[in-house]
């Protein structure tokens, strides 16, 4: 099956063409086109991704990134047919709302020959809904275009199905096998928006078991690393700084607190940890380049520790056999080293993704809408964003 996927739940643009195939009893994955445009650098003078530039934003990358997907797997042809224009006026009204997409659109899109994909799956949720509705839109009108189905996804499962993933050959980087986990699994989604552990009794079954009260660990990294005056997404450059002050052995200024860390539940916090930060900046005045590698390090630290003993007892309540770890958060080394411990400690084995599929990204979604498409959720229902879609089934 050919899916055409599409991202743009956040600020990262993304479409990709994947050919997803089930032989020998094993799910093969071929990533035949993949293409993303971040606007991190666009979010940056805000210190946090702003929807309505985020959506501008879509409107105007989402045609130079399929032509790029498309010209990737080879198939940016041009059409030999013309379209017909009752056609043309449906996406006319499904672009009512996105005008800059639909110029751009009727430019280039109709020239393009049909690619013959089987599926279309997009992101309907979770995320900011104004950039949500550019993606879904877009979708349709691709859809009306080419008479193909769409599917909407869950952001947080694609985040989950490409924790799955595993290279079918070390040398090649565009062929997958999507693993069969073995459950009870429970996985733990940390991204900018979402700290959760869900319990996954079966394949494609979700329950939610413990999520934070307040902050996501995302928005944590991103808030304190704006307190230490590093530019915006924060996350890198904690970890970069965190290694840094490792490796020279640079102690923190101060021990930072590990909230919820002791409680019986399998819940997060993490607004006490980027306020004590806060404090402690306050109270030194003036930072130099060790101090703040110190608190970086000291950030991760703690961040480290609170997830990894949460996880520990969701696995130990559930009697799990895998841990899946999902979302941007887990593109961090010192989280993903203390994983590889707990687990191994634990005896149950651990999926997570590549490191350049653990932030947003378009594969996940086509993932999301193969599974989608063989658990028969009928396509073309109406798509409408949700930005508090929850993976709870
Ligand atoms: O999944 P994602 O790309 O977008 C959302 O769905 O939210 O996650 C983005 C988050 C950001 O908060 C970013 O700072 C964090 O993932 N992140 C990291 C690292 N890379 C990205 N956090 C810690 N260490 C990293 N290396
Ligand atoms: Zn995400």
């Amino acid at each position: 099956m050919r899916i055409l996927s599409i991202e743009t739940s956040c600020d990262e643009t993304a479409i990709a063409l994947v050919d997803i195939e089930e032989r020998d009893g094993t799910t093969k994955v071929s990533i035949l086109g993949n293409t993303l445009i971040s606007q991190a650098k666009i979010h940056e003078e805000f210190g946090g991704v702003f929807p309505n530039l985020a959506r501008r934003e879509h409107q105007k990358n989402l045609v130079p990134v399929l032509r790029q997907t498309l010209s990737e797997a080879n198939l940016l042809k041009p059409t030999p047919t013309q379209n017909h224009s009752h056609i043309l006026e449906n996406i006319r009204i499904v672009l009512e709302r996105e005008s800059e997409l639909l110029v751009e659109f009727l430019k280039h899109v109709p020239t393009i020959k049909n690619p013959e994909i089987d599926l279309i799956a997009v992101t309907n949720g979770p995320g900011l809904e104004p950039a949500l509705w550019v993606g879904i839109n877009f979708a349709r009108a691709l859809g009306t275009l080419w008479n193909i189905p769409v599917v909407p996804c869950n952001h947080m499962e694609g985040h989950v199905l490409v924790a799955m993933l595993r290279k079918d050959n070390e040398m090649n980087d565009k062929e997958y096998i999507l693993c069969k986990a073995q459950y009870p699994s429970i996985a733990l989604l940390i991204s900018g928006g979402h700290t959760e552990l869900v319990l996954m009794e079966k394949a494609n079954s979700y329950k939610v078991v413990g999520e934070t009260k307040d902050d996501a660990v995302g928005e944590c990294f991103d808030k304190v690393a704006r307190t230490l005056g590093l530019p915006y997404p924060g996350g890198p450059e904690i970890s970069r700084l965190a290694e840094k002050a490792r490796i020279k052995k640079i102690a923190p200024p101060e021990k930072l607190p590990r909230p919820m860390l002791n409680t019986n539940d399998l819940d997060f916090s993490f607004s006490g940890l980027k306020t004590a930060v806060l404090y402690l900046v306050k109270r030194i005045g003036t930072l130099n380049e060790e101090i703040i590698a110190g608190i970086a390090r000291e950030t991760e630290d703690a961040i480290t520790e609170v997830l990894s003993k949460k996880t520990k007892k969701a696995v130990e309540k559930y009697g799990a056999r895998t841990i899946i770890i999902g979302g941007g958060v887990i593109a961090n080394n010192n989280i993903r080293n203390e994983f590889g411990k707990t687990a191994m400690k634990l005896g149950v084995s651990l999926l997570f993704p590549e490191v350049s599929y653990s932030t947003d990204n378009a594969l996940m979604i086509a993932l999301a809408g193969y599974v989608n498409s063989k658990n028969s959720q009928s396509p073309n229902v109406v798509i409408k964003a949700n930005g508090n879609l929850s993976i709870d089934n």
